[in-house]
């Protein structure tokens, strides 16, 4: 049988992703109680990093160990995928070793083309295109702190990218609205956005976008791999801060994601960042019980208690 891949949000069933979340926040109970749970004991995940990451990384490392497996970092510096050798012979090699490969690369079509010839579960850990598992992590930091998120709005200010995509992605899994202020030039990708239904929808102006909010999620202005846009970028993005004018324009209650490293005055201004409506750093910290909850999935098909 053909391994079950995660490269998108769109290849689990609403269901199964519902099940995740929860099973990430019973996860993240058991090990805030201190209970063994070792359901990966010899189990093996292979890290493929071409590009840098400190939360995915430490994320999945933590999640093998916690588990009683064990994760292998492989950068493209001292392995032969940095020399050429090619991608599909290097799927064909690791996954006849380990039980769980994931990968954060630049094109996305890499990472598929790597998925089909792996015998065994390919996760996308970050594509120019994609970040699926941020979206765990972030639908499980919504729920936790306002139930469900089905008929909710969320706003998205900034550049239509990876992150933006996978939001589009999540209205259309999780059932919420999506409001995308991205300038002219940078927006989401044309072929995600026409799948993506009426819960999706494009405005000109951020103070738009953000007008009763439930959620406003933002990224950085340049992507790893567009450093020398920046400049450009900042012109672009001038009018897209998400600061506590454009927050005032939200609900109440409405709460800031940001899935980070943030650059603090560009995309977010410091006040909003580390203020009372942020939840950053639970966001960042549910990456390890929603990607625990992933693998467990993937390599056991338990999904529930
Ligand atoms: N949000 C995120 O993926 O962070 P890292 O780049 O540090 O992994
Ligand atoms: N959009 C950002 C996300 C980093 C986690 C990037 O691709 O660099």
């Amino acid at each position: 049988m053909a391994a079950r891949h995660f490269i998108t949000l769109m290849d689990f069933t609403p269901e199964e992703l519902r099940d995740l979340i929860q099973r990430a926040i019973e996860l993240k109970r058991m090990q805030r109680s201190g209970e063994i749970y070792e359901p990966l004991k010899n189990k093996v995940l292979g890290m493929v990093f071409e590009k840098s990451s400190t939360r995915t990384r430490v994320a999945f490392e933590t999640a093998m160990a916690q588990c009683g497996g064990h994760a292998i970092f492989l950068s493209p510096r001292d392995t032969q995928l940095g020399r050429g050798e090619p991608i599909e012979d290097s799927a064909r090699v690791l996954s006849r070793m380990v039980d769980v490969i994931m990968i954060r690369t630049y094109e996305h079509e890499k990472l598929l083309q790597f998925a089909s010839y792996s015998l065994v579960p390919v996760i996308n850990a970050l594509t120019d295109m994609q970040h699926p598992v941020q979206l765990l992590a972030d639908m499980q930091t919504y729920f936790e702190y306002r139930g469900d998120i089905r008929g909710r709005r969320v706003a998205w200010i900034g550049d239509g990218n990876n992150m933006c995509n996978s939001y589009i992605d999540a209205a259309r899994q999780f059932g919420f609205e999506l409001v995308i202020a991205a300038p002219e030039g940078y927006l989401p990708d044309s072929d995600i956005l026409k799948t993506a239904g009426a819960a999706t929808r494009l405005v000109d102006a951020p103070e738009t976008a953000a007008k009763d909010a439930d959620l406003i999620v933002t990224d950085v202005w340049a992507s790893m791999g567009q450093e020398e846009e920046l400049s450009n970028r900042r012109l672009a993005f001038a009018d897209y801060q998400v600061n506590s004018e454009l927050m005032q324009l939200a609900k109440p209650d409405c709460m800031f994601m940001h899935c980070l490293p943030a650059h603090r005055e560009e995309e977010v201004s410091a006040e909003v960042m580390d203020g009372p409506q942020s939840v950053v750093w639970d966001e960042a910290e549910n990456r390890l019980h929603s990607q625990k909850a992933l693998l467990e999935f993937l390599l056991t098909g338990r999904l529930g208690d």
